[in-house]
């Protein structure tokens, strides 16, 4: 076959694919059945306890993915919004809010992201209901929910039915690779970003037809357009269409975007069901990573910390932060870092530094000042007193200064990190010596087995693309 006709092929193969796994994803006309009468009836029953109430609500709506019928089936939740009166305390509002879903879900169980909301039931479905406040102008959001009926507006008069489908087969391509999801823990695509890629692109294929060439940053609108005071490590910049102010890809981090890239070229050239199929893994055990390390002739220490109580969006950017503080304290205290990682379990909080060797050198070269200054007779008396820990020197470094070589007295990469954590700022809630409880620094192989440790173990010693998770020959 000629370049032409190759390339033809594959698009037909994808063009295949993409049908195929549309038809899978597309729910059954009894599913948006379904979902359409608990929208209506949920509103209704909303309305019926607000009056019985004499609650302030002003508006409730059904928005998000389940009122647009852009959900994959797999995962529906049905956000159901209660707007009240912009003037209504902050405390009035939960108060209310809460009230409310408690009146009409099954299995209430209250919850915070930025904002408190109830999850419960309704007709067989789960329910977020988040209380907000009902404002005129969403550039001017009181609460971060208060510009959810405006997306909602702006998407329902632009979706047609095709691209309602091409967002389902984004969601689910953006899935698999492990990049969907605006929660502090993935770092990913929301779902609304998703559908304005898919608006702005016209499907999937066009979003990745144009993806495997973006530059990180990659902005989707031109410069001027740019919402104001973007963070320097920003990855993906696409104003909001109902908030310029606001970038609706700021939770999206560089490294999720890259891997979208990536996979954009890898699948147009290698289309395949796979690349729709979320698969887990068996991660390492501690005994394979203890083999992994023999191999690597590296080490790894341990760092545990009590897990504070806090939604896992107020953890994990700690968690992530106390992983960065540890790992370049490391590197400050002359071990070679290799490479770290993080992660989370019920009772404990874990980071784990993998170094070129458990122990540094016994000498440390310090420097001095330069010959003929004033100082030099100070550096002298105190490097020369009978009890300082001089292994070698004073003497004169080659380019004029003078150095002297001392003592440590830790050698052991957990010793080291036991001695400094108390100072190393660590995250608000993780920092040791807050409550719940103390840390403690061990290497690998005495360090407790766990869900938490084995993910960390993948994360740093089982690096790789997240498609060579993918059979062979699928792709
Ligand atoms: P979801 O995260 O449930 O997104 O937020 P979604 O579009 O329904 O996608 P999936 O299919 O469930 O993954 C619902 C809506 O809430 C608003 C957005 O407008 C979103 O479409 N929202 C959510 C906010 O405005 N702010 C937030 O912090 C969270
Ligand atoms: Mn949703």
């Amino acid at each position: 076959m000629g370049d032409g006709a190759t390339t033809r092929a594959v698009a037909a193969a994808a063009d295949r694919v993409e049908r195929e796994v549309s038809a899978r994803l597309a729910p059954t006309a009894e599913t948006l059945e379904r979902v359409a009468r608990a929208r209506s009836e949920l509103v209704d029953q909303i309305r019926t306890a607000a009056q019985s109430r004499q609650s302030p609500l002003v508006r409730a709506l059904v928005a998000g993915s389940a009122a647009r019928g852009t959900f994959l089936t797999d995962r529906l939740d049905i956000d159901l919004f209660l707007l009240f009166p912009p003037d209504l305390p902050r405390d009035r509002l939960r108060e209310e809010g809460l009230a409310l879903g408690r009146a009409v879900l099954s299995d209430p169980e209250t919850r915070y992201a930025e904002h408190p909301y109830l999850r419960g039931r309704y007709q067989g479905f789960a329910v977020d209901a988040v209380p907000g406040y009902a404002v005129t102008d969403p550039a001017h959001p009181l609460s971060p929910v208060d510009r959810t009926p405006f997306h909602q507006e702006y998407l329902a008069a632009r979706e047609t039915p095709e691209i309602v489908e091409q967002v389902r087969l984004a969601k689910q391509f953006f899935r698999t690779l492990g990049v969907y999801g605006s929660e502090a823990r993935t770092e990913g695509f929301s779902g609304y970003l998703v559908e304005l890629v898919i608006l702005q692109f016209g499907s999937l294929r066009g979003v990745l037809e144009a993806a495997r060439r973006w530059r990180i940053p990659t902005r989707l609108l031109p410069a001027e357009q740019d919402p104001p005071r973007l963070p320097p490590e920003v990855a993906l910049i696409l104003a909001d269409p109902v908030d310029p102010h606001r970038n609706v890809a700021s939770a999206l981090s560089r490294r999720n975007l890259a891997t979208l890239i990536l996979a954009a070229g890898e699948y147009l050239q290698h289309p395949g069901p796979s690349w729709f199929e979320p698969r887990t893994w068996p991660t390492l055990t501690r005994a394979e990573a203890l083999h992994r390390l023999e191999e690597r002739g590296t080490h790894v220490a341990v760092v545990q910390l009590a897990r504070p109580e806090l939604v896992d969006d107020t953890l994990y950017p700690q968690v992530r932060k106390a992983e960065r503080a540890i790992a370049e304290e490391v590197a400050r205290s002359d071990f070679t870092v290799v490479g770290s990682a993080c992660a989370v379990d019920p009772d404990r909080v874990l980071v784990l530094v993998e170094v070129g060797h458990p122990h540094r050198p016994t000498v440390r070269s310090q420097d001095g000042p330069p010959a003929g200054i004033d100082r030099v007779q100070d550096y002298l008396d105190k490097w020369t007193q009978p009890d300082a820990p001089v292994l070698q020197g004073p003497y004169v470094r080659g380019d004029g200064t003078l150095a002297v070589e001392t003592r440590r007295p830790e050698r052991e990469v957990e010793a080291v990190l036991r001695a400094v954590l108390p100072r190393l700022s660590l995250g608000k809630d993780l920092s040791p010596g807050k409550e719940p409880g103390p840390a403690s620094v061990h290497p690998l192989g005495s360090t407790r087995e766990s869900a938490g440790l084995s993910r960390g173990l993948d994360e740093l010693l089982a690096k790789r693309l997240p498609w060579d998770r993918l059979p062979a020959g699928a792709r």
